[in-house]
C-alpha cells in the first residue's frame, strides 16, 4: 500500500461508524482532553517540520550526501502531513471546537558553545538520534494500546515516517565526512541532548486514561518508559558504536 492509498484508508476508517461510536462513548471531559492533545501534537509537528527545514540547510552547507538531503526532505513533507492529520482527527474528536496549531519555536537550537558549524551537527544528531528515536518508541508504546482501526491505521503510517526520520541522524553520525573532532564534540553534547530529549518529551505531564489510551492519547505513563527504553536500547548504544562515546563523568 502506498502513502496515498494509505491515506485513504485512514480517511474510511476516520468516517466509519466505529470510530463515530467510539468518540460519542467519551465523556465530555474526555473529549476536551483528546481534542486538546491532538492540537498540541500537531503543534510539535509544525514545529518539527520547521526543524527539518534547518537541518535540510546545514546539510547542504556541510556537503552531506545526498541521499541525506533527500530524506530531509522527506521529513519535511512528512511532517506537514502529521500536521494536517492530527488536526483532521482532533476535528473528528470535537468539529464544535478550533482546531490551530501555533509554532512553538521558529529559531534554529543552538547549544552553548558550539560553533557554527558544531550545531549544524548538532541538530541533526538531537532533531533525530534523539528526538525522533524517541518518538518511534513512544508510537510504539502507544500502538499496544491503540484498539480503534482508523487510528491503529494513522499511528501506523506515523511510526513508520518516524523510522525514515531517524534514520537520517544515524547516517550522519555514520557518514565518513565527520572528523575525529566531529565525534568527539557531539559526544561532549551527549548529556545536554540527553537533558533536552526528556524536556521536550516529558515536560508535559498527562494522566493515564485507558479510554483515551485506546485512541491514541499519549499520557506520562506511556511516555516515560518509552523515553527510557529508546535512550538505554538504541540511542547510546547506536551512538557509541558510530565512535560517538560519552566522557566518563
Ligand atoms: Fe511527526
Ligand atoms: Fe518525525
Amino acid at each position: 500500500m502506498n502513502k496515498d492509498e494509505a491515506f485513504d484508508a485512514i480517511e474510511r476508517d476516520f468516517r466509519a461508524a466505529q470510530t463515530r461510536d467510539a468518540i460519542s462513548a467519551l465523556t465530555g471531559e474526555q473529549r476536551g482532553l483528546l481534542h486538546e492533545y491532538w492540537v498540541d501534537r500537531a503543534r510539535g509537528e509544525l514545529t518539527t517540520a520547521l526543524t527539518f527545514e534547518f537541518m535540510l540547510a546545514d546539510l547542504e552547507i556541510e556537503a552531506a550526501p545526498c541521499e541525506l538531503l533527500a530524506l530531509a526532505r522527506t521529513a519535511i513533507a512528512d511532517e506537514h502531513r502529521h500536521v494536517d492529520w492530527c488536526l483532521r482527527w482532533a476535528h473528528f474528536v470535537d468539529p464544535t471546537r478550533a482546531a490551530e496549531p501555533e509554532l512553538s519555536g521558529t529559531r534554529p537550537l543552538e547549544l552553548e558553545g558550539a560553533s557554527a558549524h558544531d550545531n549544524r551537527l548538532l541538530r541533526t544528531t538531537f532533531g533525530c538520534c534523539f528526538s525522533e528515536t524517541v518518538a518511534i518508541h513512544v508510537l510504539r508504546g502507544s500502538h499496544a494500546h491503540i484498539t480503534l482501526p482508523s487510528v491503529r491505521r494513522l499511528n501506523q503510517e506515523h511510526m513508520k515516517e518516524e523510522v525514515g526520520h531517524a534514520r537520517l541522524g544515524w547516517a550522519l553520525v555514520a557518514w565518513p565526512g565527520l572528523s575525529a573532532r566531529d565525534r568527539s564534540m557531539l559526544a561532549a553534547y551527549v548529556p545536554e541532548m540527553l537533558r533536552l530529549v526528556r524536556m521536550v518529551w516529558q515536560s508535559t505531564p498527562r494522566a493515564p486514561d485507558a479510554g483515551l489510551h485506546a485512541l491514541g492519547y499519549l499520557s506520562s505513563q506511556i511516555i516515560g518508559p518509552a523515553c527510557d527504553e529508546a535512550i538505554e536500547g538504541v540511542v547510546m548504544p547506536g551512538l557509541e558504536s558510530a565512535g560517538i562515546v560519552v566522557p566518563a563523568s
